[in-house]
């Protein structure tokens, strides 16, 4: 079986998100299952340099005014075909993958994604450029949302799948876009890429792939009704059938607590005591007093709506008042960077907030603290709770997406031990005084070294490596070529 796995970004060339994580560990566990797996990106500033001899390929005619080129090269790390577009006009730019460093998106997104797009498309048609032709293209995201509509168009072979990662990120554009796109007219309605009177990638993505899939099973239901269907809902009930859920895995290499090199020493479940010397160095890292047995609380997120960070600030001076510590990185939203900032000010060797992305102090916090605070108000999957687990740092999470389906809660007892299956803290209600609920009572257990140790065991115990959910792709593809 061959798959053309595309993305807009990838662990470890460039990352904004969950997206690159996913992209940089499900296609070497889908090659672990026998899976041909070559992956498409677009080579922004930089990544070019950052791969292993990338070799001419050849160059495409995606528009009439856009001929690119490709290079083959390999994942750093892995030895799974890479290929970039290059376009030195749409890529080659100082800033991120989607937008400017100041002034917001770049304004060619729907070319630049396009681009992408049409490139995969043409690469699964017989071309000059390879033999190799895959029998399934898998999607991510808006960015790669008109890839099933092209691939429709130029008449391919090839079976479509299309994963979403965040239904709030949609790619809706001018409607002018398309003649630029070079998108049929008759296909510009409701049964078609239109939404709203706009090109929607998202919705030709949704419209056009044959089959459809989402991060976690749970967020595969949300997704079909109105709170968190951002409008798609319909079309997704309409789908249902088309649409699984799997849950993200993890990479177990690059998060792995016993290997892990920007710890200051590495610890597993046997040794489980030495993650205070990791919790200590963090501690005077940030500035944070430097007691061992003040409970620490860690935050590594985007600071946006979606993440429900405010509710953390919203309650931080009760939470505060029991004498944990609290220390968070993160970047997003200026108004809620502020009120993290006063916070800080606030408590001065209590609270530690760095704004900005920082990979390995999101690892030493992931290592450091003891307790994982995601009180998101959607999560498509969630990776920090997953790693998380895997360092015995309990997750404490709201009860939707991913986080409901690898976090398992469970009722407390005063004495004695926890349910043999519980792994974190799942919040009942997501509101800030659930939020503080949930959040003394995994202090209460902390506080009985008993049941902490054993809720620790428990989170590292859990399986949230790739190996099942690949399988469950597998399947998927398998289901969808009729093999
Ligand atoms: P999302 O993709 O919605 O932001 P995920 O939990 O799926 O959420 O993935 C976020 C990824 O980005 C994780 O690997 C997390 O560690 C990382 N991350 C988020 N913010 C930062 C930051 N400020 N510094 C370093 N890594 C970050
Ligand atoms: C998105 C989601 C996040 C998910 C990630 C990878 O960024 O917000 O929940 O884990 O994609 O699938």
């Amino acid at each position: 079986m061959r798959l053309l796995f595309v993305t807009s970004e990838i662990f470890p060339l460039i990352k904004t998100g969950g997206l690159a994580d996913v992209s940089g560990a499900l296609p070497a566990a889908l090659t672990a299952t026998g899976v041909d797996v070559q992956i498409l990106l677009p080579a922004y500033r930089g990544i070019l340099a950052q791969c292993d001899s990338p070799q001419h390929l050849g160059s495409l005619q995606a528009f009439h005014d856009i001929r690119c080129d490709i290079y083959q090269t390999t994942l750093p790390g892995t030895r799974i075909p890479l290929l970039l577009i290059d376009d030195l006009a749409l890529y080659d730019r100082y800033g991120g993958p989607y937008n400017h460093p100041i002034y917001g998106d770049w304004q060619d997104n729907p070319l630049r994604f396009g681009l992408l797009s049409k490139v995969a498309a043409m690469l699964s048609v017989p071309n000059m450029l390879q033999s190799w032709l895959p029998d399934i293209v898998h999607c991510n995201d808006w960015q790669t949302g008109l890839a099933p509509y092209y691939l429709k168009q130029m008449g391919s072979m090839a079976k479509s799948v299309f994963s979403i990662h965040n239904l709030a990120f949609q790619g809706n554009f001018h409607a002018d876009w398309r003649y630029r796109l070079t998108l049929n007219e008759e296909d510009f309605q409701p049964a078609g890429y239109e939404f709203y009177g706009h090109l929607s990638f998202m919705k030709a993505g949704l419209y056009y792939a044959d089959a459809l899939s989402t991060v976690s099973p749970t967020y595969a239901r949300e997704i079909q009704t109105e709170h968190f269907g951002f409008g798609f809902q319909g079309l997704l009930q309409h789908r249902a059938h088309d649409l699984t859920g799997i849950l993200n895995g993890i990479d177990t290499d690059v998060w792995n607590p016993s290997t892990d090199p920007y710890l200051p020493n590495n610890y597993d479940e046997k040794t489980l005591a030495s993650k205070k010397n990791v919790k200590k160095a963090l501690q005077v890292e940030l500035g944070l007093q430097p007691l061992a047995s003040a409970p620490l609380l860690g935050v590594v997120s985007r600071l946006t709506h979606q993440k429900g960070l405010d509710m953390l600030v919203e309650i931080a001076h009760e939470l505060l008042a029991t004498g944990c510590q609290l220390a968070v990185l993160g970047s997003g939203e200026p108004a809620l960077e502020q009120e993290y900032l006063a916070l800080m000010q606030q408590y001065p060797g209590q609270v530690s907030v760095t704004i900005g992305y920082n990979e390995p102090l999101s690892h030493r916090i992931m290592a450091g603290t003891d307790i994982f605070v995601m009180p998101s108000r959607f999560e498509p999957c969630g990776l920090n709770q997953m790693y998380g687990l895997r360092y015995g740092t309990i997750p404490v999470v709201a009860n939707t997406g991913g986080l409901a389906d690898s976090v398992q809660g469970g009722v407390v007892p005063d004495k004695g031990l926890l349910p043999t299956n519980m792994t974190g803290l799942v919040m009942p209600e997501n509101n800030p005084w659930t939020l503080l609920v949930t959040l003394r009572q995994a202090l209460q257990i902390y506080a009985n070294s008993r049941q902490w140790k054993q809720l620790q065991k428990q989170a590292m115990q859990r399986d949230v490596s790739w190996k099942t959910s690949a399988q469950h792709y597998l399947e998927m593809y398998q289901k969808l070529l009729n093999v």
